[in-house]
């Protein structure tokens, strides 16, 4: 009978390996620091959220910012982009939020940094559904 030694090479297709938000391995097929793709999750009540004014809400144990600008919705992460300091506790005003720790200036709108354009929100898809504000974004959470 003879034994394998090793020198047989088999050609198995490995799939690519990704990297979740923070940098860690996401294992192929697993759901790791994800929500399903097409699973909104709801943050707070529509009514907390008043023109012009940020309001502080979760979703799930995430905590995420949510502003009303004239008609629109806009939600990103209570984390600013630049050294993790919570923007609920900064300032919105002219449609852009201002970091309380440094004092950066965000876009609601599209989430850039005119100063330090490295730098930018990560806006979430937000809507209002029976009067919920609810979030998607599969990448972030
Ligand atoms: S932590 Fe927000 S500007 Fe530095």
């Amino acid at each position: 009978m003879e034994r394998c030694r090793g020198e047989h090479s088999v050609d198995v297709p490995v799939p690519p390996l990704t990297r979740n938000v923070k940098g860690r391995i996401r294992l192929p097929g697993s759901h790791e620091g994800r929500w399903p793709v097409d699973e909104w999750k709801r943050v707070l009540h529509g009514d907390r959220v008043t023109q012009d004014r940020m309001a502080r809400g979760f979703a799930g144990t995430r905590p995420v910012v949510v502003v009303r600008v004239g008609e629109q919705l806009r939600a990103f992460r209570d984390r600013c982009p630049h050294a993790g300091a919570p923007l609920s506790g900064g300032d919105l005003s002219d449609g852009r939020v201002r970091c309380p720790r440094h004092g950066w200036s965000f876009d609601v709108s599209g989430g850039t940094c005119a100063a330090h354009p490295d730098y930018s929100l990560r806006l979430l898809e937000v809507r209002e559904r029976d009067g919920w504000i609810e979030v998607l974004d599969p990448e972030v959470f």
